[in-house]
């Protein structure tokens, strides 16, 4: 590559706004296979298109991740919830990855713990598409649906994992999102209702019947949506955990199906035999 190519890249997209320009050139130019490609691509990123989606991939937990456009771009954060995940799985685990994305949850687990039974769920079949690319390499099987009505009803009860980082940004705070969000991402990767947590609550009250007793349910919110999604889980006769990690400003929700069933809703604590 000729130095000043490179120099007219920084530029160009310094002149957008690129806020790190040198890094963003070296990869459009590494990513490019001809100089129209890359020609091409630059314009798209000055013009505010998401690097991930200009490149085609990023990096999520070590992994390389395909990510098309419009699909949502996995974010740093999430990678605690992957982390608090593997802790908990080990080879054999049936893992589902429910509003996947690119699927880089479920493709993060499986390359972390060797022999997990993977299964991932999108509404969005741009997101299938690209989850199929990205989970199907590492022997896991995408469906197109809404939430749990897709997967196969023989994982009823049976569900160790079930990773889902679902849409949980407040329908009122949308607008407020940098624009390489609002704009490139869909809505439907975003928007979680008036307090954004919705598809949490969906989410919540359906899980007990698919996970196994003692498995674990994992969502992301944000530290202010924390105290109520507790109490989501709780009142869906899951026991619910909260993980926090600063350094990335991720909150993880863990709910645990337990053997016997404890509902702390409303303050009442009552036992009974174990769910389904
Ligand atoms: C916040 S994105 C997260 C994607 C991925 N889990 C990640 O962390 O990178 C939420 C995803 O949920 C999907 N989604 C929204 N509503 C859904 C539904 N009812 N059923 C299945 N997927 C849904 C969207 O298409 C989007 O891909």
């Amino acid at each position: 590559m000729e130095m000043n190519t490179y120099q007219h890249i920084v530029s160009r997209l310094r002149d957008a706004g690129c806020v790190f320009a040198e890094d963003e050139a070296r990869m459009l130019i590494s990513a490019a296979k001809e100089s129209v490609d890359l020609a091409g691509m630059v314009e798209q990123r000055a013009l505010g298109y998401p690097l991930e989606h200009v490149i085609g991939w990023m990096a999520f937990y070590g992994l390389r991740i395909e990510v098309d456009p419009g699909v949502f771009i996995p974010r740093p954060r999430t990678e605690f919830l992957v982390r608090r995940a593997a802790e908990m799985a080990k080879s054999g685990s049936i893992v589902v990855d429910l509003c996947c994305g690119s699927g880089a949850l479920g493709a993060a687990l499986a390359a972390t713990i060797e022999g997990i039974e993977l299964y991932a769920v999108d509404i969005d079949p741009a997101a299938v598409q690209c989850a199929r690319r990205n989970i199907t390499a590492a022997g896991g099987e995408v469906f197109e649906g809404d939430l749990f009505e897709p997967l196969p009803a023989r994982l009823r009860n049976k569900v160790d994992i079930l990773l889902a980082n679902v849409p949980y940004v407040p329908t009122g705070a949308i607008e407020l999102l940098p624009s390489e969000a609002r704009i490139h991402e869909a809505r439907l990767a975003l928007d979680g209702g008036v307090d954004g947590l919705d598809v949490q609550r969906r989410v919540a009250l359906e899980a007990p019947q698919w996970l196994a007793p003692g498995g674990h349910l994992l969502v992301e919110v944000s530290e202010r949506q924390a105290p109520q999604a507790v109490e989501i889980f709780a009142c869906s006769g899951l026991i619910p955990t909260v993980s926090r990690l600063d350094d990335l400003d991720a909150t993880v929700i863990i709910g645990t199906r337990p053997g016997l069933t404890r509902n702390v809703c409303s303050g009442s604590v009552w036992e009974k035999d174990s769910l389904g």
